[in-house]
């Protein structure tokens, strides 16, 4: 079982909080179609014969994308990669590209899952973040991919925005549940280097909410969505039964997955690999028949780091008897002492074989992860 990756680096514009790698030229668009067939070729050892289960088209904007293009990326994976007939495709979408015509297109080749990128329901919002749809616009492009047929549909939604209250988060979930969807990522804002927000940031021009704002806007979005059935199976993501993101989900698990097109990243149990974040030398480098990656063979002590860092993240928690049979003795050791002090305070709890992040746990999940590595 595996997956594979494809990073298509194109926005039409860059929105003020996001620093994954994208550039504006369109006019690349074929030829990175063209590098991205050839990358897949020279990748076609990568993964041994394990099938492929999930495909996932992210980004960027992959819904850029026209129909052939999307076409011609799928035959070549079928060509060289041995694909189960009854996999996951995602295609990661903007609202501004979803009109009728161009879902009967995706949904004819095989997309059968989207992700919408919706991030709020308050116009104010989408104009600070830089979006280049309204509100209305992004309910609608649910809305037509729902009459489309379109069965899987997840949203992204950020909180922890500028000027954002309870009060208009609580709105911000009621819309979005109100669409009938199946899945919704939420994230908390972070403030990445090199955007629009970080400038502002620095100049004291965003007015965030404090911790104690942020923490109250995830136990709501935890009680919301858990009242309409919603699953809440990682941090970030929430899904009702039978729509968990199966990509992401064999991500946590440590399943190998390939990743291709400028930036992705690869990981195979032994070693992992990423493409440089630079589309005119990817596309000089593919054109020449050679991979532009750099690798890296994993450690014992980063494939624990790596179990502890994927697996506390989800509702199934870090299983003791994997670590046991899978790593040497002193990680085990390890994990048990430092985990003994997140236990006493309720952070973590042990049921059964598997240790879980309690609610509080997961408000602290990046201190509490940290601290259990092993350096
Ligand atoms: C790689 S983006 C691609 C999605 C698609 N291009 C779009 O904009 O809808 C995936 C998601 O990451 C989230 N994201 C990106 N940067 C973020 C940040 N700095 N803080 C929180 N969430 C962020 C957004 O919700 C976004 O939809
Ligand atoms: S959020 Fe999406 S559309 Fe906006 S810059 Fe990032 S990848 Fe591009």
């Amino acid at each position: 079982m595996a997956g594979i990756y494809l990073h298509i680096p194109f926005c039409k514009s860059k929105c003020s909080y996001c620093d994954f790698y994208s550039v504006a030229n369109t006019k690349l668009n074929d030829d990175f179609v063209n590098a991205l067939c050839k990358e897949i070729e020279l990748q076609k050892e990568y993964l041994g014969n394990e099938k492929v289960q999930t495909i996932y088209f992210g980004g960027g904007t992959p819904s850029m994308l026209n129909g052939n293009q999307i076409r011609k990326i799928l035959e070549n994976i079928h060509k060289y990669f041995n694909v189960d007939l009854n996999n996951e495709i995602t295609l990661e979408a903007n609202p501004d590209n979803l009109n009728t015509e161009y879902l009967k297109t995706i949904k004819s080749l095989g997309i059968n899952r989207l992700s919408i990128g919706i991030q709020s329901f308050d116009d104010k919002d989408l104009l600070l973040m830089k979006r280049r749809h309204t509100v209305d616009q992004a309910i609608e492009s649910v809305q037509n991919a729902q009459n489309q047929g379109f069965k899987n549909i997840s949203i992204d939604l950020i909180y922890g925005l500028p000027e954002m209250t309870i009060e208009k988060w609580n709105k911000n979930i009621s819309d979005a549940l109100n669409l009938k969807i199946q899945h919704i990522s939420a994230y908390h804002l972070s403030i990445e280097p090199n955007t629009v927000f970080h400038k502002l940031h620095n100049q004291q021009k965003l007015n965030l909410p404090s911790e104690d704002e942020s923490i109250n806007q995830f136990k709501l979005l935890k009680d919301k969505t858990a009242e309409k059935g919603f699953l809440h199976y990682e941090i970030s993501n929430f899904a009702l039964d039978g729509s968990l993101s199966l990509h992401n989900t064999n991500y946590w698990m440590g399943v190998k997955y390939l990743g291709l097109g400028p930036s992705a990243h690869s990981y195979n149990l032994t070693s992992r690999q990423w493409n440089i974040s630079n589309l005119h030398q990817y596309l000089d480098v593919i054109l020449k028949g050679k991979i532009p990656c750099e690798k890296e063979k994993l450690s014992k002590t980063e494939k624990y780091n790596d179990f502890v860092i994927t697996s506390l993240r989800t509702m199934w928690g870090l299983n003791t008897e994997k670590l046991k049979s899978t790593m040497d003795e002193m990680y085990e050791k390890h994990f048990l002492s430092k985990a003994k002090s997140f236990l006493d305070k309720n952070l973590l709890v042990n049921l059964g074989d598997n240790f879980l992040l309690t609610e509080k746990g997961m408000i602290l999940s990046d201190f509490i992860i940290e601290s259990l590595l092993y350096d």
